[in-house]
Formats: structure tokens, C-alpha cells, sequence
């Protein structure tokens, strides 16, 4: 099976999953990258089962409305049951990494606030140790190099994301060959650096439930 397969299949096992929770009142958080979007398109299939939804990206905001999914501030949202979203790599501990599409600060928040964190991902995604995948970093622009310094002073190696500018105006570095063998340490240590809006490993917050894609089919891991 082609990976997009594998990423509808698990778009549609989320849905599956949410659906028999929702009232016409409830407000579902909603990821950003290929694999949400498949989840958004199955959302819209049930759009009048439910309220709206809290994007963590422009990009999905605009694929919701599309849809005719009204979509709130997340200051306007009382609680979230649901936050569904995909992954660049997860461990067994469904620590992830996050990033690659450069929402991860808003999707660190959405996932906070959500009580429950569902992530989709295909086969490809999954590893026993993070950081195969570079570790994206949200950071203040003017603080790029001071950044890049204490990056080198932590182990990894620093690369600005040529180009990229995030929804909230700031820059990416991503992070490669560090050493996350310990996932909660290196996210706590890296957030502690100024200029860091936030980093894309979530380990303190891990998923709640992995809706894995393979060719046996889909996979819970809770
Ligand atoms: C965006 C993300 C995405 O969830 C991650 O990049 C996975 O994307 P895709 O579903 O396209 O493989 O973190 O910032």
C-alpha cells in the first residue's frame, strides 16, 4: 500500500475513533501536515455532527472553512476532548517529533489544552529512538545565531530552514545529530534557551493514543 494510503487509513480510523464522542456543541483541535489533511476531508463528511474546530496552522484554518467548518480561537474554546494530529517520527512511548511542517508551537498548544492527544501516522513514522527526522525549532528571529550557538554547546547540529517563515512570524532551525535518547531532558533543555519559542519534540506531552498505518492495517498503541 502507497503511504498516502496508509495516511487515509488512519485519517479514517481517527475519525472513527472521535465521532462517537461528538455532540452538536463539541469543538475538535485539528493538526497540520498531508496526514490531517485526509482527516480533515473525513471530518467534513460529518460536519454536522459537531461545532467546529481549533486549527493549529493557517493551512488547516483555510482547509476547514472550506470545508464549511467554522473554525474558533482557541481563547474562544472552553475544553477540547480531541487533538488530532500527524507526527514526523514516534517512539513506543508516543514521544513525538513535531515540526516538519513548521506549525509546532500551535500544535503544542492545541495539544495542551487537549485532553485527549490522537496521532496519525504511517509506518514510515515510527522508530525506536527519536531524531532520525531533524529536530525543528520555532525561534525569535534576531536570536538565530545565539540560538545556532547554544545548540552547538548541546550537542546538535544547527540548520536555519532557508525560506520559512512560520504562522507567527518567527524562523525555524532544525536540529540534526543530537541525541535524544532522553526526549523530556533535551525538549526542557532546549526550551530553556532565549530566543526558543518552542521545540518539536513532544515527550512532556506525549500523544494519548497512536493510530498507527502499516499493511497489516491500522494499529491502536496506547
Ligand atoms: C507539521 C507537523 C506534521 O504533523 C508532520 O510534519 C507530519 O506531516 P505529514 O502528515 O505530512 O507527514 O508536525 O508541523
Amino acid at each position: 500500500m502507497a503511504q498516502d494510503e496508509l495516511k487515509k487509513a488512519v485519517a479514517k480510523a481517527a475519525l472513527d475513533h472521535v465521532a462517537p464522542y461528538l455532540d452538536r456543541d463539541s469543538v475538535i483541535g485539528v493538526g497540520t501536515g498531508s496526514t490531517a489533511n485526509f482527516f480533515i476531508d473525513y471530518l467534513a463528511d460529518i460536519r454536522n455532527d459537531f461545532d467546529g474546530a481549533v486549527a493549529s496552522s493557517d493551512a488547516t484554518a483555510k482547509r476547514l472553512k472550506a470545508h464549511g467548518i467554522p473554525v474558533y480561537d482557541l481563547n474562544a474554546v472552553n475544553e477540547l476532548e480531541f487533538y488530532v494530529d500527524g507526527a514526523d517520527e514516534t517512539n513506543d512511548r508516543l514521544e513525538l517529533i513535531k515540526g516538519g511542517g513548521a506549525a509546532l508551537t500551535r500544535e503544542k498548544i492545541v495539544a495542551a489544552v487537549a485532553r485527549s492527544f490522537i496521532c496519525i501516522a504511517d509506518e514510515s513514522k515510527r522508530v525506536d529512538i527519536l531524531g532520525d527526522f531533524p529536530l525543528p525549532v520555532e525561534v525569535i528571529p534576531m536570536a538565530r545565531s545565539h540560538v545556532g550557538r547554544q545548540i552547538v554547546r548541546l550537542g546538535g547540529d544547527p540548520v536555519y530552514r532557508e525560506g520559512v517563515t512560520t504562522d507567527n512570524g518567527n524562523i525555524i532551525i532544525d536540529i540534526h545529530h543530537m541525541d535524544l535518547s532522553r526526549p523530556i531532558d533535551v525538549e526542557e533543555r532546549l526550551n530553556q534557551i532565549v530566543g526558543v519559542v518552542t521545540n518539536g519534540l513532544f515527550a512532556r506531552r506525549p500523544a494519548d493514543v497512536l493510530l498507527l498505518g502499516t499493511h497489516d492495517g491500522v494499529k491502536t498503541i496506547t
